[in-house]
């Protein structure tokens, strides 16, 4: 059973460590970039969400990000990411490294997260550098589009998240390669793994003498490498894992 297999590794964990991606808050409502249904089917990535072509036209950004920014602000956790908050206080996770910035695991009240591509919940003035809440300007965006800084009065807004063709924030991306690094077990989950450098952080982990478990509802490229490989969707698995473990 490769559900009772992946639950023992993480059972007998000392310094687990989770990567996640945007299949763990697909059963919230918030459709993932690759795979059925996905951003990149619709839209072209370097097109809508890179910094060059932010800057040359932030309308043709915002009014994307304007409905996922919708969705996402009304989002709630699901069981998956409840299920890896309670791994960290059991002490089997030390920290969850996320992809995504949507803010569910902070919202399911996991501690240590560390964020990759930043997060979607402000923006900031790309003139001053004044950030306000993603809410505020949420609220406006039907009358202002692009939306611009109301301190300096022209800047254009830019969510703190992010874009290809910028740096990921150095701190974040150290963090999460020493942990790597000490980690027992790496528990990879809803990440297509394409993107790097985050698929650095499994690869890492394994070259350092990791488990790699994946759970993921399609196949990845690190499938190969991993001790446990379940297919299936994060907001059911990863509950049963915790069921299995609290036994
Ligand atoms: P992707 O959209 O590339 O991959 C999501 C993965 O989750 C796919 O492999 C799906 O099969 C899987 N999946 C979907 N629903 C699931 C579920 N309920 N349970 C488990 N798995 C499920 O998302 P990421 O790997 O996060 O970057 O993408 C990485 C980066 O590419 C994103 O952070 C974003 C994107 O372009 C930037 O925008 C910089």
């Amino acid at each position: 059973m490769t559900v009772a297999h992946a639950a023992e590794l993480i059972r007998t964990a000392r310094s687990g460590l989770a990567l996640t991606g945007a299949g763990v808050s697909a059963e919230s409502g918030i459709p993932t970039f690759r795979g059925e249904g996905g951003l990149w089917t619709q839209y072209d990535p370097i097109k809508v969400a890179s910094i060059e072509y932010f800057l040359a036209d932030p309308s043709a950004y915002w009014k994307v990000s304007k409905d996922r920014g919708r969705v996402a602000l009304a989002a709630r956790p699901n069981g998956g990411h409840y299920a890896l908050a309670a791994l960290e206080t059991s002490g089997r996770l030390v920290a969850v490294v996320t992809q995504n910035t949507d803010g569910l695991h902070q919202d399911s009240s996991t501690r240590n997260v560390i964020e990759l591509h930043g997060s979607g919940r402000h923006v900031q003035c790309l003139d001053c550098g004044n950030r306000e809440a993603r809410s505020e300007v949420q609220a406006r965006l039907d009358v202002e589009m692009p939306p611009r800084c109301r301190l300096c009065g022209g800047g254009f807004l830019k969510p703190t998240v992010v874009l290809f063709g910028e740096p990921l924030p150095k701190a974040a991306i150290q963090q999460a390669l020493t942990l790597a690094r000490q980690a027992d077990v790496m528990l990879v989950v809803g990440s297509s793994l394409v993107v790097y450098p985050a698929a650095d952080i499994p690869a890492v982990a394994v070259r350092s003498g990791a488990q790699l478990i994946v759970i993921n509802a399609e196949p990845t490229p690190f499938d190969e490498l991993a001790a446990v490989v379940v297919r299936g969707k994060s907001g059911e698995v990863l509950p049963e894992i915790v069921a299995l473990i609290d036994g």
